[in-house]
């Protein structure tokens, strides 16, 4: 069966890739998942928070930041830089040994809040060998007097400066939370964005009660996750001209078969690899495969896309009176 998947104007032998993740800072391991059929990798991230790090301990080295200088406040929550896998220059030398250790593409991921740290970053992305750039606009709106609006300009001028500087397919990563999310992946696509990718999990902070502290936590998906994403997948699939990656919530061959009906080109993979270990890559390539030979489909591409919006039978199922019947018929 043929599963090739053009994706950001890559050729992709099918459409299933371990998304970023721990498991792509090793070598050893982004072979091993080569081995176990991945189509394309997706580095961990960069995030900007290691960027601007660097730069502030670079200039108080140069001694041009006083101790008492305080630009990096508003990044004083978070880790020194041990704590990271790789700091800026690393993450470039990484992406350019991965690139040599294997034959797929590798993704370089980027998790970004403000414009102006990768002017330059995104260049020395590009030189290092990546084959495409994942930005994930991780962001988490608490100022009351920030209006949505903004917050959408505010992403397309990171979208705007990282295209300024690399001219690499760019796909943006993003959480679920927009009051229109057709409309603001119309503009992303206008700014240049060639996917999608939905949607970012929040790791909510829980609440320890015994020391009354909130305490982060992160517990891996299972496949109850993936149905916000099959909903937006069906809605945005042919109607906004960007390719649809999926990450959250796809387990299972049923999983990725339900992904790629509701509109997704490819599906990104990581709680389950972490949970199984790269091999299981191979089952859920295995498991499409047998899929489309039972149920006689000739290529990828019809099944691709059948049930989104646009195709289905039945589109209110997505929509409001999936509310309404789900509420009225509960019990049945
Ligand atoms: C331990 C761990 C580390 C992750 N690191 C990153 C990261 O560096 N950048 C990123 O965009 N997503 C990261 N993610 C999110 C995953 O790429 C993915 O979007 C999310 O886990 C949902 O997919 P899943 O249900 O297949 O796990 C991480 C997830 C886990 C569990």
């Amino acid at each position: 069966m043929n599963l090739t998947t053009n994706y950001l104007g890559l050729q992709l032998k099918h459409p299933i890739m371990p998304g970023a993740s721990p498991l792509t800072n090793r070598l050893a391991c982004i072979r091993e998942l080569e081995d176990a059929g991945a189509s394309a990798i997706v580095l961990a991230s960069l995030f900007e928070e290691q960027v601007r790090l660097t730069q502030t301990e670079r200039l108080r080295l140069e001694n041009r930041l006083s101790e008492t200088d305080n630009t990096n406040d508003a990044f004083a929550f978070f880790e020194g830089s041990d704590a990271y896998a790789f700091g800026p220059d690393e993450y470039l030398e990484h992406i350019y040994r991965a690139k040599v250790a294997v034959d797929i593409p590798i993704i370089a991921s980027l998790n970004a809040r403000t414009p102006t740290t990768w002017v330059d970053f995104a260049r020395s992305v590009q030189q290092a060998g990546a084959d495409a750039i994942e930005l994930n606009l991780y962001f988490l709106p608490t100022d009351p007097d920030t209006d949505g609006v903004a917050i959408e300009d505010r992403m397309l001028e990171i979208v705007t400066s990282v295209r300024q500087n690399s001219s690499l397919p760019l796909a943006v990563k993003l959480s679920p939370f927009f009051s229109s999310l057709p409309h603001f992946a119309n503009r992303l696509a206008a700014a240049g964005v060639k996917s999608i990718v939905l949607f970012n999990r929040f790791y909510q902070p829980d609440i320890n009660v015994r020391f009354r502290e909130v305490a982060p936590k992160l517990e891996l998906s299972d496949s109850s996750e993936l149905l916000l994403r099959l909903r937006w997948l069906a809605i945005l699939s042919g109607r906004v001209p960007v390719d649809l990656a999926v990450t959250g919530g796809a387990h299972t061959p049923n999983d990725v078969i339900k992904s790629l009906l509701a509109g997704a080109d490819t599906v990104q993979v990581v709680s389950a690899l972490l949970r199984y270990g790269p091999q299981h890559l191979r089952s859920l390539v295995n498991g499409l495969t047998s899929y489309l030979e039972e149920h006689r489909f000739r290529s990828l591409a019809e099944l691709r896309g059948k049930l989104n919006l646009v195709n289905t039978a039945n589109p209110e199922a997505y929509e409001r009176a999936n509310y309404v019947h789900s509420l009225l018929f509960w019990d049945r």
